[in-house]
């Protein structure tokens, strides 16, 4: 046991456990289906005490978090590289050691690839990494086409999103100096790379969606880190949305 918690095999078993992959995707899609079917509204906990009602800000954070929302039906207007610029901006380095987003003990587990499906720039229908230190693109693969690889992509949508970003840990970081719990921390750090590009989103007039449904080794493979420990954590499609 004390090995499994330096190690965090019992995190990397969670997370074999976990995968999508083309056997299981029918199973998983059927538990979606009843869940629709069956889902009630979520309870909300209640205390029988005398409650104090807050007041709302009027401010623009609170404003850009009101309009956050999913957006799952994107329209043909590609990006503009300015744009592209904005959204990256979302991961960026603050200082040699720090990013815009936290991270426990400063390891930073989480790196940005993303697809460009559609974008105003010689970088399109290419799959790039972010290098957060210096706010650029490298191309990691040269061709990307939505129509062939958006089974990968586990979502439905409505037209082609113009970019496809797909948050990946590198777990060693992260279990090498905390063990079993730094997977819990990995997998809540996704959760601000998440929500910092979705308030980017906001800002931009731009739409998007979470998936929580990719195939991981499909989608390993597509970034080229087939032979690497990398996970897949989450996919989101940004884009212009059809109004
Ligand atoms: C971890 C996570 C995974 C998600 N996965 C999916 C997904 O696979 N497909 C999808 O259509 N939406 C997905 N969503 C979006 C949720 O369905 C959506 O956030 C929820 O319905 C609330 O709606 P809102 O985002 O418009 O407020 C996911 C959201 C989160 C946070």
């Amino acid at each position: 046991m004390a090995n499994n918690i330096k190690n965090g095999t019992l995190f990397s078993l969670f997370w074999e456990n976990s995968k999508i992959n083309k056997r299981n995707i029918l199973t998983f899609a059927k538990r979606l289906d009843e869940d629709a079917r069956t889902a009630k509204n979520v309870p909300q906990i209640f205390y029988p005490t005398e409650d104090l009602f807050l007041s709302r800000p009027r401010d623009d954070l609170s404003r850009l978090m009101c309009e956050r929302k999913s957006s799952r039906s994107f329209s043909d207007v590609a990006l503009s590289e300015k744009q592209l610029g904005s959204l990256f901006y979302a991961f960026a380095q603050r200082s040699k050691s720090t990013r815009l987003i936290p991270s426990a003990g400063g390891k930073y587990p989480i790196e940005v690839y993303a697809f460009l499906f559609n974008v105003r720039s010689k970088l399109n229908k290419k799959v790039v990494y972010y290098n957060a230190d210096n706010h650029s693109l490298s191309v990691v693969a040269e061709s990307c086409d939505w129509q062939k690889e958006q089974e990968f992509f586990g979502l439905n949508l409505d037209g082609v999103p113009a970019v496809f970003f797909v948050f990946v840990a590198i777990p060693e970081r992260t279990i090498d100096k905390y063990g079993e719990r730094g997977g819990r921390f990995i997998l809540i750090e996704v959760g601000h790379y998440a929500q910092n590009l979705a308030l980017r989103l906001s800002l931009e007039k731009l739409g998007g969606v979470i998936s929580g449904a990719l195939r991981d080794d499909e989608v390993k493979r597509l970034l080229g880190l087939q032979n690497t420990n990398a996970l897949i954590t989450l996919g989101f499609a940004c884009g212009n949305i059809k109004r």
